[in-house]
């Protein structure tokens, strides 16, 4: 019978047998839309629903999961390989040396890789040898007929052996090899072994992180009988093979044996079949010696079902051969050949060629065996592009092996590079080879063949990820209808492969091509115009001759453009279809050319090169998706080249670098300037991903880690602007590479720029990196040990971890009391100190609380991983002992028990193992405990002082108190501290820590950037601070001149955000310390002030934004002027230090005291912040029972404001497991007529300042002091020193405490639109110019802005002539949208990360996600239009105000939330703690049925947060003492 072979490529016989052999198939591609070698069979395998041999699933069809090559594929192999999963991933090896850390840990399981080397044109082996050691089986195919013989050895080996298995092949070497048959069905079912593959299915691996070693190492188990079915499982055929072949495969299949006259020598060893049992099983890790007693049982197999023969290494030649090639490259088949042909005289005739076939584990004693006896010299040809070594691998190899071992009778081995080799060079390469081989004095590392590889073909990986949308977005948005992408992906370029048309080259044509056709549609224009008989209507003519004239000017021409574009269409002539259907080109386009930074890997002979060279105004947008931590980790040989340098090397390009999430107005810039540019521009553009559904959040955090460290710097350079005598130079971040600088360096451009950005200088000249780091810690430690020299006393080292402190008082503390009792005493945090050092400590004491989820504090971190697992550290001559800071409470589940003071306790034992002596055993303090830690903590201390002997000291000094804010208020002579002189440091970006403390009272407050902690820490830099700013914004009414203020301060010195605050004010955010002053004095310029915007002062005075009733809202906002106003602090310390001007000096009395007088606060201020609001009835959208002092307007029977109902005591801050600390409502105090309400509220606040507790901050609020005196003696004592009585309070009714949104009328026939600003973040995206947008209305807006205590805000006062405009401006930027479900529209959420230093979770970037994640259900449910209040803070300080609202999320650790329900809808009642510690599909397994429930049980008109309360969820919170009591959850106290 006729055998129709049908097999064409390696790539199709290595899907074939993997699709048979794995339930689960990762093919890596390119881009899920490009496929690879393999992958177009695969899915052509599953859409004809071809069955597998072994896969489990249901219709037999095995699972292919799609990866994107630079998408961290390997990463995809651990679940489904765990879950008991056969998984093979075919790909090429671009992948490899980038997934060595996952390619360590999945050498244990067993995985097979399919790999097809690349470059395709001229393959690579590096990769492979690179790789080598990660424990994986390595196999070898040459040709078509092998890769699927070893492809099934490959599945086979994987599944006996437990091991991951490498298959890897040159797809080069087999393509001229004959087409070869279909694989036998029953043959791979026989070789894979379907009892050995059951069993693993039915196996789970367990482990569930990546991270964390499971410890699993492949074993075996001696002894044992193993049984091997032959026959499949039942039911199970296969993969759909059109003819079976029938004729008895070709015995041929390595290279030697294709020439009949060769001998071919192999050692055959019987199959171990194992048919005996003993009785004593043992397991023991698989061994090398394993591996090649299963690969030798599969191949005798395979001898004899098939006929072909395979060993770990193949000679071919005569059996007394003297010299022989061992080649490791591709195209062995040539060599083989060559050496065939050889004439007799010919000086490699008669050697012998060696290959191999298992490549890892490498066998030597297999190759010693393998080799004729005769042999003496080996030329070793390594086909290795990227040298890292000397030596090459395989010859290091072939030298332990032969040299060192005895009974090899091989002489001499000398290593080659092999290069590219044709039919045509390899006669000459082999005279070369055994030429050198033979001389006497052999050269190393002679290149054979053509290093370089063959001209052609440039084709690159090209991807496309979703992400990077965001900066097509962007040109579309610029340029509009003027836009030409010459390559734009997803678009139809006939004929042409997707390959081709993402080359530089292609897309280059393409626009060269589109600029002629330009030339010639004018052309023709011209002609239509000049000629007088075509019939064009007057007007029309001279339009286009107009347009004729300016074609290049890109405004005139568009302009003209539109309007002959609408003549012609109104004409409808032949000539006008004509003119129309090239319309486009009446354009002054801007064309664009779209590629990847895969671009960047042979710069010098790609298109973008071409581009550049050829000084056509062409623009180019470079996308570089490269995250920076795995380039950072990558090879550094492989490292791509940078584009943006090369260009600015060329000269004549624009050149910009920059990144949509660290700068959207910058790289608006960037592309129009490169638009303006005559010539070539080059904007590289940064987005950085891992994964195509990787979220915004994982993008931005890895920009700003990349940008911040000048990995990816930004900037602009255009080569004009010399001509103007401008700097060709403009840096747009702060620190750039080193490479960078060199290059401005040479032209004396980083002196110019030095020149323009003095505070740049410290950065640019600074090198960084770990050895700055390791440098800092040696100099830290240094500097003590020269402090403690010259004192006597046993030495005392003490190191803490502390996140919040504790630990490091704690430690700080004990330092002091050592040095007291004659130690000699050190104390550093744990990332500070050299660990190299602690073998030689004599006493180590550590103090570390806890974090996370049982994990070391920030600063702990370093020191732990350093430490975990090293066995190295010899600690036999240290004593030590820990001190454990944690709560045994917080995370409450019985099974996260082991998470109190895990690091400590994890340390503990280490530091035991390692040798060291216990001083005192571990002391556990735990915040549940009467004292805190502190309860632990007296009984630990005096343990240590007893083991080192003094214990028992007398005339201990008294020890001084610890310095408290009230200290730092008295000492800083109305808030001056040293401000003025820390703003003028240029060392550090920070300022001291008193002085951070009363900036606040400035209205701004230090912060850093924690996106940025870990690594800045790592790179030896400090952490990136910056300030944020606040303004004083009584009411939230502000200008639209101001909002453009506000705007500009915001894109000048801040982070081009602004936030519209829960308390009705902008706040500015990442504001380095050099631009603070600017910033400050241009909000004053703006007539706003920051003074008490925070501090231990009254802060910004709120007020219900009531856009329905303005003329009410303009009466009762003036009091809430009036009101801050009066209680403004007094000090002109502000106006000294950031309003002055050099000429503006203050009169100094002597002694440098300025005479400063605070009649209402004095010079201690207030014991803690204090803040005001009034909420005009129905709405409470301020909260009125939230703040200290809460006011209810009330109206007299005039309409007019008669006064307000005063409540006393609301507050919102709370420390986690604290039960003395509670959010509380305000207390009603009374009635008061407005004329008298800013008195009122000063006694109100002298009471406070007089009685408040100044001990401890945590009991500082007004809510404790009314708590401890009682309501009603404080009402007293107001009423005493006011010198009146409260009236009655007057009846009043609230309806809801969120905004209304949409157009609004009011009484005087004005409009007023209240936008939804999601959790009042200003910024502008590639989706959403909501920013541009608000200032584009800003600009033309008449009335005014009204921020709203929701975040949200208030175009107010439009009146009905000037709403088209506004209506027209408002959809143009998408503003008029507010259509979001009703649990959006009444969500907030406060900052927290990255800026917020108290945060422990993330809020504002998470909250939109989490009711992304819950409006299925809403939808699902009919509940779309019902509001539901939700909020989230990212701690217990409750910006936000969650503890009122009717379902709160209230940061615990990363990821984790307290979670509270049963709040007020209106803001009337507290919630109550309904699960501690939950994370993310905790939270919606509880809200998605609870919703549901909501949805059917509801009574008419029954709020949700009443709901819980009746449905028995949760007990309601009647005052703030209530609320710790009878939580929902029950904790178990049970270890
Ligand atoms: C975000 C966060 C997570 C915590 N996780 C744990 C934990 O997993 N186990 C534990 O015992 N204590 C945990 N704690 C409690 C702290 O370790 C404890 O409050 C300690 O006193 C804090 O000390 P520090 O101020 O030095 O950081 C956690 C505290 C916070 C704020
Ligand atoms: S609630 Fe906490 S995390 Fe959120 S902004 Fe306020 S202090 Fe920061």
């Amino acid at each position: 019978m006729a055998t129709t072979l049908k097999i064409r490529s390696p790539g199709e016989a290595v899907a074939r047998i993997a699709y048979l052999s794995s339930d689960t198939i990762i093919s890596v591609q390119p881009a899920q839309s490009i496929d690879s070698e393999f992958s177009s069979h695969l899915y052509r395998y599953a859409a004809r629903n071809d069955k597998s041999i072994v896969a489990g699933t249901e219709n037999g069809v095995p699972e292919i999961q799609t990866v994107r090559s630079n998408a961290d594929p390997l990463l995809s192999v651990f679940t489904p390989i765990r879950n008991g999963k056969l998984v093979s991933v075919t790909t090429t090896s671009s992948i490899l040396v980038a997934s060595v850390p996952h390619l360590y840990r999945l050498a244990a399981l067993p995985v097979v890789i399919h790999v097809s080397l690349h470059p395709a044109h001229y393959a690579d082996y590096s990769s492979i040898t690179a790789i080598r050691n990660t424990g994986f089986t390595f196999l070898q195919s040459e040709t078509l007929q092998e890769a699927q013989d070893i492809a099934l050895t490959a599945h086979a080996l994987a599944i006996k052996s437990g091991k991951g298995v490498i298959h890897f092949f040159d797809a080069l070497s087999s393509a001229e090899d004959n087409h070869i048959p279909f694989e036998d069905a029953e043959v791979v079912k026989e070789i894979l072994n379907l009892g050995a593959v059951k069993a693993f299915q039915s196996s789970r691996i367990g482990g569930t992180s990546i991270y964390a070693d499971d410890g699993r190492v492949a074993t075996i188990t001696e002894g044992v009988t193993q049984t091997t079915p032959m026959t499949g499982v039942e039911g199970a055929s296969s993969l759909a093979v059109e003819t079976i072949a029938s004729e008895l495969p070709s015995k041929a299949s390595s290279v030697g044996s294709l020439k009949s006259e060769r001998e071919s020598s192999v050692e055959s060893k019987a199959t171990i079949s194992s048919a005996t049992t003993v009785e004593n099983a043992t397991v023991r890790p698989i061994s090398s010696d394993d591996v090649y007693n299963f690969v030798s049982a599969i191949w005798a197999q395979l001898k004899q079902t098939v006929g072909r023969e395979y060993t770990p290494f193949q000679y071919s030649g005569p059996s007394n051969a003297e010299d022989a090639v061992f080649i490791f490259g591709s195209d062995v088949g040539a060599f083989a050949k060559a050496i065939d042909a050889a004439k007799p005289g010919e000086i490699y005739a008669n050697v012998g060629v060696v290959t191999v076939r298992l490549y890892r584990p490498w066998l030597g004693s297999k190759l010693i065996a393998t080799i004729p006896k005769s042999i003496k010299r080996v030329a070793v040809l390594e086909q290795i592009r990227r040298k890292t070594t000397k030596w090459g691998p395989l010859l290091l190899d072939l030298l332990t092996t032969l040299k060192a071992s005895p009974g090899g009778g091989v002489e001499t081995i000398v290593g080659h590079q092999l290069g590219y080799i044709t039919a045509d060079t390899v006669g000459q390469a082999l005279r070369g080879v055994f030429q050198n081989l033979k001389s006497e004095k052999p050269f190393q590392n002679l290149e054979v063949g053509n290093p370089h590889g063959p001209e052609s073909s440039q084709v690159q990986d090209f991807s496309q990820p979703k992400v990077e949308s965001a900066y097509m977005k962007i040109l579309d948005q610029i340029f509009g209808n003027r836009l030409y992408l010459a390559n734009a992906i997803g678009k139809e370029n006939a004929g042409i492969s997707p390959e081709l048309a993402s080359t530089p080259e292609f897309g280059f044509g393409s626009l060269l091509a589109r600029k002629e056709h330009r030339q010639k549609f004018i052309r023709e224009v011209q002609t239509a115009v000049a000629s007088s008989n075509t019939a064009i209507p007057e007007e029309l003519k001279s339009l286009l001759s107009n347009w004729a004239a300016s074609v290049e000017d890109d405004k005139k021409a568009n302009e003209l453009a539109d309007q002959i574009i609408a003549k012609l269409e109104a004409s409808g002539s032949p000539l006008s279809k004509q003119l129309l259907s090239n319309q486009g080109l009446f354009r002054k386009e801007s064309r664009w050319l779209v590629g990847s930074d895969a671009w960047a890997y042979d710069l010098g002979n790609s298109g973008v090169h071409h581009v550049i060279a050829s000084g056509e105004n062409i623009n180019t947008l470079i996308i570089d998706s490269t995250p920076y931590s795995e380039r950072s980790a990558a090879d550094a040989a492989r490292r791509k080249k940078d584009i943006g340098l090369y260009a600015m090397n060329y000269g004549n390009a624009y050149v910009a670098s920059v990144a949509v999430y660290s700068s959207y107005t910058q790289v608006l810039q960037a592309m129009i300037e490169a638009d303006q540019f005559d010539g070539p521009s080059v904007v590289v553009a940064y987005l950085p991903y891992f994964k195509e559904t990787d979220s915004p959040l994982t993008v931005l955090q890895e920009t700003k880690k990349a940008v911040d460290l000048g990995y990816w710097p930004l900037y602009r350079w255009n080569p004009q602007n010399e001509a103007r005598s401008e700097p060709n130079f403009s840096l747009d971040s702060e620190r750039i590479k080193n490479e960078l600088k060199d290059f401005l360096a040479r032209d004396n451009h980083l002196t110019l720029l030095m020149k323009s950005h003095p505070e740049f200088s410290s950065h640019l000249s600074e090198d960084y990196g770990s050895e700055v780091r390791a440098l800092q810690k040696r100099n830290a430690k240094d500097a003590y040990a020269q402090l403690l020299e010259g004192l006597f006393g046993a030495p005392l080292t003490i190191l803490f971890a502390s996140d919040g402190g504790n630990a490091e008082s704690l430690a700080k503390r004990l330092g002091n009391r050592g040095k007291a009792r004659g130690l000699k005493t050190i104390v550093m945090a744990m990332e500070d100190y050299p660990i190299e050092d602690l073998p030689t400590e004599e006493n180590i004491v550590i103090l570390s609380s806890t974090a996370g989820q049982g994990e070391f504090p920030q600063n702990g971190r370093a020191f732990w991983d350093a430490i975990k697992d090293n066995t190295e550290l010899d600690l036999a001559s240290v004593n030590y002992s820990i001190f454990a800071l944690g709560d045994s409470h917080y995370w409450p589940r019985k099974q996260d028990k082991h998470y109190y003071n895990k690091p400590a306790k994890d340390l503990d034992r280490i530091m035991s193992n390692l040798g060291a002596k216990r001083l005192a055993d571990i002391g556990l303090g735990d915040d549940q405990d009467p004292d805190a830690y502190q309860t632990g903590y007296q009984t630990w201390e005096p343990l240590i002082w007893q083991a080192l002997g003094v214990d028992k000291v007398e005339g201990l000094p008294e020890e001084p108190p610890p310095i408290t804010n009230e200290d730092i208020k008295i000492e800083s002579n109305f808030l001056r501290g040293t401000i003025e002189e820390g703003l003028k440091d240029t060392t550090t970006a920070a300022i001291s820590a008193s002085d951070q403390q009363l900036t606040k009272f400035h209205g701004t407050y230090m912060q850093d950037d924690r996106d940025l902690r870990d690594e800045r820490k790592a790179q030896g830099l400090e952490p990136a601070y910056s300030f944020m700013i606040r303004c004083r914004l009584p009411g939230g009414v502000s200008t639209p001149k101001q909002w453009i203020q506000m705007d500009d301060i915001s894109n000048s010195f801040g982070n081009e955000t602004m936030k519209l605050t829960t308390r009705q004010t902008f706040q500015f955010h990442g504001v380095v310390k050099h631009n603070l002053k600017s910033a400050m004095k241009a909000i004053n310029q703006a007539l706003m002030t920051t003074i008490a915007a925070c501090g231990d002062v009254n802060r910004n005075v709120m007020c219900s934004s009531l856009p329905t009733a303005s003329k009410y809202h303009k009466e009762v906002y003036s009091w809430s002027k009036k009101i801050s106003d009066h209680l403004l602090p007094a000090t002109t310390a502000y106006h000294e230090i950031w309003l002055k001007d050099e000429n503006d000096k203050k009169t100094q009395i002597a002694g440098n005291a300025v005479q400063d007088f605070e009649p209402l606060y004095g010079p201690t201020y207030l014991p803690r912040k204090f803040k005001i609001t009034i909420a005009i009835p129905p709405h409470n959208d301020t909260d009125v029972y939230a703040h200290d002092i809460g006011l209810i307007a009330i109206k007299g029977r005039d309409g007019n404001l008669a006064g307000f109902n005063l409540l006393a005591g609301g507050g919102m801050g709370v420390t986690h497991n604290n039960k003395k600390t509670y959010p509380r409502t305000g207390s009603m105090l009374g009635y008061v007529a407005k004329e008298q309400v800013h008195i009122a509220c000063e006694k109100v606040m002298l009471v406070q300042r007089d009685h408040g507790d100044r001990k401890n901050r945590k009991h500082a609020r007004l809510k404790y002091t009314i708590d401890d005196m009682g309501v009603d003696v404080f009402r007293g004592k107001v009423e005493e020193i006011w010198g009146q009585k409260f009236d009655k309070a007057k009846p009043f009714k609230f309806q809801s405490n969120i905004d209304t949104f949409g157009w609004q009328k009011d009484e005087t026939g004005l409009n007023h639109f209240t936008y939804f600003i999601e959790n009042g973040r200003i910024e502008d995206t590639a989706d959403f110019q909501m920013k541009t947008g608000l200032r584009e209305i800003a600009k033309v807006h008449k009335g005014e802005f009204r921020l709203t205590g929701n975040q949200h805000l208030i175009l107010s006062n439009v009146a009905d002539a000037d709403m088209p405009k506004m209506k027209q401006l408002m959809a143009k930027y998408k503003l008029d949208n507010y259509q979001f479900s009703g649990l959006r529209l009444s969500s907030s959420a406060c900052v927290a990360f990255p800026t917020c230093g108290l945060a422990m979770a993330e809020s504002e970037r998470y909250l939109p996600e989490l009711i992304t994640k819950l409006e299925g259900v809403i939808e699902e449910n009919g509940l779309r239009q019902e509001s539901i209040v939700m909020r989230m803070t990212g701690c217990p300080n409750g910006c936000a105000r969650p503890w009122l609202a009717e379902v709160a999320f209230v940061g615990k650790a990363f990821g984790a939330y307290n979670m509270y329900l049963g709040g007020g809808y209106h803001g009337q009642r507290l919630n109550k703690l309904y699960r501690s510690s939950i994370k993310e599909d905790e939270i919606l397994e509880i809200m998605k049925p609870l919703l549901k429930r909501y949805s059917v049980e509801r009574q008419e008109g029954e709020h949700f947060g009443d709901f819980v309360i009746r449905i028995g969820m949760i007990k309601p919170t009647t005052e703030g003492k209530t609320f710790h009591d009878d939580v929902a959850e029950e904790e178990s106290d049970e270890e």
